[in-house]
């Protein structure tokens, strides 16, 4: 039986680092160009990590605005759950480094790898705890250094990708609204069209049965994109259709932003105006798990969302992942 609590999404952080590579620059590191970037992928610029820092600064900085957004205290979170790829380290877990550096000491933390679902699913596990602990309060996190693992010599990946942090405190509701309904789905059958081997317990580090590049992100990016256009629209009709809505409910449609072009086509799909599809890839790239809560972020700072609204988040990802979020905010 459903709890009678739903979850809501009470504040949100995001934090990205300062130095940004544009596709000018890009030009002079790999043969590639502006006009190519732009047209195939929508993105002109992304945030990436200095090669001293690390990402769970950025995690941190994104969950203490969130915290202090939603007028709370560190002392106040029950739970953190970090969904990345690329954590700081394999151990100690990013959530575990955000833990101590916000001092919140009663949290239980954990990781969560769904490549770039990984925020839709973190905030899905939340969900459940906070509809059966209705005064917790979960502090859910999408951080991603993806940089560090771009093969900054090929140019069909390295163009993609950008570094960055979202956060979102979630809590409980009585009245109908927050979260109604998700999605979250897995295919393994073409899990080789995209593939980080290097850093996992089959191969030893340095092993030299790998070549250096699989190090690094490898993707046959074509017939990802096949996929994911596919996964997307096949998500947020199921998810609309169960519940009774159509597009033409939505007030907003937060797809994960990997490219302009798979934003375009479930745009048009699901027969939505421009305006109500967000769309930032331009400024950050494809961020993997922080793609969907930076957007949220600066979709509800720019006032995209009131109250009673219907959001549709949908994602899809290396493995693959995917899933869609229905809320009324
Ligand atoms: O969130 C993780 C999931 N990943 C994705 O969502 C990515 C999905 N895929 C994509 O976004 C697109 O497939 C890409 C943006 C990766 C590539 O776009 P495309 O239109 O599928 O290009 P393509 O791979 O079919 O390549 C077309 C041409 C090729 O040249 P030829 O063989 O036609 O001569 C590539 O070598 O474009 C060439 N190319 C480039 N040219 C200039 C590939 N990368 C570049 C580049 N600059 N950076």
């Amino acid at each position: 039986m459903r709890s009678r609590f739903y979850s809501k999404i009470l504040a949100l952080g995001m934090a990205v680092p300062p130095k940004v590579l544009t596709n000018f620059d890009l030009e002079k590191m790999v043969e590639t160009s502006d006009e190519w970037i732009t047209e195939r992928t929508g993105i002109k610029e992304r945030h990436l990590l200095e090669k001293e820092e690390v990402i769970s600064t950025y995690a941190v900085k994104a969950a203490k605005e969130a915290i202090e957004r939603a007028n709370l205290s560190p002392h106040d979170i029950n739970l953190i759950i970090a969904a990345t790829l690329t954590p700081d380290y394999l151990m100690p877990s990013l959530s575990i480094l955000v833990q101590k550096e916000i001092q919140a000491e009663k949290a239980g933390a954990f990781d969560l790898s769904a490549t770039c679902s990984g925020f839709l699913y973190a905030l899905v596990v939340a969900d459940q705890f906070v509809r059966n602990n209705p005064d917790w309060k979960v502090l859910v996190i999408g951080a991603e250094a993806l940089s560090r693992k771009t093969n900054w010599e090929d140019r069909s990946t390295c163009v993609l990708f950008g570094d960055g942090a979202g956060a979102a405190i979630v809590s409980s509701s009585e009245e109908e609204s927050g979260i109604l309904d998700f999605i979250l789905g897995a295919d393994g059958s073409n899990w080789h069209l995209l593939t980080l081997k290097g850093g996992g317990s089959t191969y030893f580090p340095f092993d030299e049965r790998l070549p250096k590049e699989e190090y690094y992100i490898k993707m046959q990016g074509r017939e990802v994109f096949k996929i994911a256009v596919r996964m997307m629209e096949k998500i947020a009709l199921e998810l609309l259709r169960r519940n009774g809505l159509s597009s033409k409910d939505l007030a907003l449609l937060i797809p994960h932003q990997a490219n302009l072009r798979i934003i375009e086509y479930l745009r048009e799909r699901l027969e939505l105006p421009k305006e109500k599809v967000f769309v930032n890839i331009h400024k950050y790239g494809n961020t993997s798990a922080a793609s969907i809560p930076i957007a949220l972020y600066e979709a509800a700072k720019e006032g995209l969302l009131k109250r009673g609204d219907y959001l549709l988040m949908v994602s899809f990802g290396g493995g693959f992942t995917f899933a869609g979020v229905l809320m009324r905010w």
